[in-house]
């Protein structure tokens, strides 16, 4: 095998799952309960901002609630002691990934505690609800808005994540189903700049035929397994 220097990970919500917070495609899911299109799209926000409010305020209170567990914890080890180029990319809008203390982690799909004022154009920590328009602590307008990659709009930071994909030499897809792009095309990107491609994950993703590997089971068993493999190597 070739040595391995920069590692691209992807995580999804099957990361967080043991954490207790809910999947978006089980039968269960967030999706199962709630339309897309109905809490989730800008159009959304438009026509029943009290509506999409409320939906971000009841996932920002169960972030808060959750705690990271073992494979949260396994990639933060990861990150402190991978001395190789290391991009944690994910969708999911919790902290556990910091929270845990990873450190080179991205965001691509917005984050939970976060508040993006519309007016100003000012990002900041949000802890509260955001129900009822509170005023935006930089210009003081009721603009504040979940800060949240919703369908139709572009992820955070593509250049760069796309940037370390023509780098990498391996590329982690951990908890996600594959359903979402851009992020279910990591996979084939990462393939094109001659990386490995290992998927870890309780079920087959939509795209698992493109990986090299998969291996199925729940995250705080694969992901401590795999890193301890790959520090050891
Ligand atoms: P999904 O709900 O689509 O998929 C979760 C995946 O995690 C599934 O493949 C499960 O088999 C797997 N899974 C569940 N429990 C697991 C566990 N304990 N260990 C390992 N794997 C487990 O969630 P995502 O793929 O993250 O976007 O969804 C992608 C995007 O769709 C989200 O970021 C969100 C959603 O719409 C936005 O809201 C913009
Ligand atoms: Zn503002």
């Amino acid at each position: 095998m070739t040595a391995i220097r920069n590692i691209v990970i992807l995580t999804g919500a099957g990361i967080s799952a043991e954490s207790g917070l809910a999947t978006f495609r089980a039968e269960d899911g967030l999706w199962e309960d709630h339309r897309v299109e109905d809490v989730a799209t800008p159009e959304a926000f438009a026509r029943d901002p009290a509506l999409v409010q409320r939906f971000y305020d009841l996932r920002r209170a169960a972030v808060l609630a959750a705690e990271p567990n073992p494979a949260h914890a396994a990639l933060a080890r990861l990150d402190r002691e991978w001395t190789g180029e290391l991009l944690i990319v994910t969708q999911n809008i919790d902290d556990l990934h910091e929270r845990a203390g990873a450190a080179r982690v991205l965001h691509m799909h917005g984050e939970a505690l976060s508040a993006w004022c519309t007016a100003c154009n000012t990002r900041h920590r949000w802890t509260a609800s955001l129900s009822g328009d509170p005023p935006c602590p930089a210009c003081g307008s009721p603009a504040l808005r979940p800060d949240i990659v919703w369908f139709g709009e572009m992820p955070y930071e593509m250049d760069r994540i796309f940037a370390a994909l023509a780098d990498a030499d391996l590329f982690v897809s951990i908890g996600t189903s594959g359903a979402v792009y851009p992020a279910a095309g990591f996979v084939q990107a990462a393939r094109d700049a001659g990386a490995a491609t290992l998927e870890l994950n309780l079920d087959r993703s939509l795209g698992s035929r493109l990986f090299d590997e998969t291996r199925l089971g729940p995250a705080s068993v694969l992901v401590p397994d795999w890193v301890a493999g790959v520090l050891r190597r």
